[in-house]
């Protein structure tokens, strides 16, 4: 028998309203991912591919991480980066090494580079707006991507004028309760949320997402999670599984599971049928095949990372992460062939949002 046989009634109901809506009420939403079971998620998984297919075909996106700094002024509860983990060898990478990255990337069709890195304020504006031009001025078919944390609507604006195209600043949670006791007192869920809003008003494609089983989160969380995000309508959300990492306060709580992120994804793209969803490196980390079985259930996006190797294994969010001893061509070459076992393919574009390239169309 199919597992699309064996579905509980309510749950096939709750998933095909989903499917036509795009929203189901959070009751329905909190039964929908407290009942699953396999069968409920291969069938969310089934519906997820039919709107990935129509707006995406067969294409995955590939993006080059380059982690370039592990130096960060805040000290989130769950991070390895922490800035009070004195266990963390720190680095920073420079310009000419960043641009070195990106020539290795585009030699290897990435089109996309995004530039992640704690809150290091040794780069100033104008340092990142520099690097950010050069990168736009030797490559200017490819788009830059930012994450580089919470700043000012000034300060977003100058490095959008550099050229930056795209920003992901993870929400983390919706809620502000779970939000406090995740983050130091200096940190907000109001200031977070204001910096997205501020992004989008700026003109970037921006990316939020939630951290999923962190401590203390409960499914009435993440519930509030998909009405956040319905409201702030990004073009991508990056979602993964809280991992612990040893030299953090959490170092005893318990991982995420693979399971949920893949379902979450699912629910995802029903939502947000043109949104760009990474299958994260969290993903792949918590489980082997996290991230093909992320894309079989709605992910359309991967981000190998174009990190020099010297300092892979000192970007460490949490413990166990994957790929920190593989050149930037092992790693494109490895979600190349795993994305081409789930029966999909890697696209040689810039990868933006199907709904941006809209707008910027209406307007010209
Ligand atoms: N500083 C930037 C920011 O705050 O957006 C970018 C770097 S930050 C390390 C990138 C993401 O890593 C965070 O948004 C968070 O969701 C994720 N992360 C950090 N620690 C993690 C952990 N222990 N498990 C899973 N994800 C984690
Ligand atoms: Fe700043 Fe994690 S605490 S990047």
């Amino acid at each position: 028998m199919s597992a699309n046989m064996q579905i509980d009634t309510q749950q096939r109901k709750r998933i095909d309203e989903l499917f036509e809506n795009g929203i189901l009420s959070a009751e329905d939403f909190r039964a929908l991912i407290d009942g699953r079971d396999e069968s409920t998620s291969s069938y969310l998984a089934e519906k997820a591919r039919i709107r990935q297919k129509e707006n995406f075909g067969n294409t995955v996106y590939l993006r080059g991480l380059i982690e370039f700094t592990n130096y960060c002024r805040n000290d989130c509860i769950y991070c390895g980066i922490r800035r009070s983990n004195r266990n963390c060898e720190r680095y920073r990478l420079t310009e000419a090494d960043i641009l070195d990255c990106c020539e290795k990337g585009y030699a290897l069709d990435f089109r996309t580079f995004v530039l992640q890195g704690g809150e290091d304020m040794a780069y100033s504006d104008e340092d990142i707006s520099r690097i950010v031009r050069s990168i736009k001025t030797k490559y200017p078919d490819c788009a830059v991507t930012l994450s580089i944390g919470e700043r000012s609507k000034e300060t977003y604006q100058k490095w959008f004028d550099a050229g930056a195209d795209r920003y992901l600043l993870r929400h983390e949670t919706a809620d502000p309760d779970l939000y406090a006791q995740l983050h130091p007192k200096e940190l907000t869920l109001a200031n977070r949320i204001r910096c997205l809003y501020d992004l989008k008003a700026i003109g970037y494609q921006v990316g939020a997402g939630m951290m999923l089983q962190a401590p203390f989160q409960r499914t009435e969380h993440i519930v509030k999670d998909l009405f956040f995000l319905r409201e702030l309508q990004p073009e991508m959300i990056g979602i993964g599984p809280f991992i612990p990492h040893q030299d953090t306060p959490f170092r005893d709580r318990e991982a995420g599971t693979a399971e949920l992120t893949i379902f979450m994804i699912g629910i995802l793209r029903l939502m947000f049928p043109d949104a760009l969803i990474p299958a994260t490196t969290a993903l792949g980390t918590i489980d082997p095949t996290g991230r093909e079985q992320g894309i079989l259930a709605g992910a359309n996006v991967v981000m190998p990372n174009l990190s020099p190797t010297g300092v892979r294994d000192k970007y460490l969010l949490y413990d166990g992460k994957i790929c920190t001893g593989d050149e930037a061509a092992e790693c494109r070459s490895c979600m190349e062939s795993r994305i081409m076992l789930t029966g999909y393919q890697v696209a040689v574009s810039r990868g933006d949002s199907p709904r941006f390239l809209h707008d910027i169309l209406q307007e010209s």
